[in-house]
């Protein structure tokens, strides 16, 4: 039987890594929950296993997660990406690290300028980190729900590294996310700015569930 790779949710205390989490978890990949504080990721990680009815998700300190990883996913509030990447940049080295991030305020959602947070993540973190953009348009509402079945949300995966965004595509779609590879990490701009789209949506409709869908690709 395939090992499944260990996945590090980073800042996976908040709206979006917990949903992610548990996607992961049901799917059958071993899950840590980092956060800055060892109690925070401990706590979240006990309410996943709970909701799951099985024990293995754990809690550690951002820099220990990533260690203990062989995926990092980075899920934390936009305001803090880069102290959260200088934090854990040394611990990152030789992995994949996926960038969930939209920089954009819920308050008043604009698009971001380039350049996109994947691509700002590559810079600071240096050559040797493999970095993917993804899941800025999965709203966390969705990924609690329904486990197990298809969420009706795709994911646009961008990086220079072909098979870190094959491996990322993989994680999508063991999360029941239908997902793409989409170019480089300078498009991963467009993502982000697809968030600010998409939480537009969802005030306009009254929702917390939009997203948005590739058509026209038939595979
Ligand atoms: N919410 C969504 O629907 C959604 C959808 C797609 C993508 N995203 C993206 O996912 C990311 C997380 O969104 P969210 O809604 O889950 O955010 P959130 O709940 O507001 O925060 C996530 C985590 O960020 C960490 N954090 C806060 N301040 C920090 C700091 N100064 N340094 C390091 N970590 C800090 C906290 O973890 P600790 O206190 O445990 O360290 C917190 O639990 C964002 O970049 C967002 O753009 C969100």
């Amino acid at each position: 039987m395939e090992t499944l790779p260990t996945i590090a949710v980073l800042g996976g205390t908040g709206k979006e890594g917990p949903g992610l989490a548990l996607r992961w978890a049901y799917a059958g990949y071993p899950i840590i929950i980092g956060s800055r504080q060892q109690e925070k990721a401990e706590a979240t990680a006990a309410e996943l296993n709970t909701s799951l009815n099985i024990h293995s998700i754990i809690g550690m300190e951002n820099s220990r997660a990533a260690r203990a990883a062989d995926i990092c996913v980075l899920t934390v509030v936009y305001t803090a990406h880069q102290a959260a990447l200088e934090s854990i940049r040394d611990d990152l080295q030789g992995k994949i690290l996926v960038d969930a991030t939209a920089r954009v305020d819920f308050r008043d959602p604009k698009p971001p300028a380039p350049p996109s947070a994947a691509r700002l993540a590559q810079e600071l973190l240096g050559p040797a980190v493999r970095v993917v953009a993804a899941f800025q348009n999965v709203p966390a509402h969705s990924l609690r729900k329904n486990l197990g079945q298809a969420l009706d949300s795709d994911v646009l995966v961008c990086s220079e590294d072909a098979s870190a965004a094959q491996e990322v595509i993989r994680l999508a779609q063991a999360g029941g996310m239908r997902a793409y590879y989409a170019g480089g990490l300078d498009n991963a701009v467009v993502v982000e700015g697809l968030t600010a789209l998409v939480i537009g949506l969802n005030k306009a409709y009254g929702t917390k569930t939009a997203s948005i869908g590739v058509t026209g690709i038939n595979r």
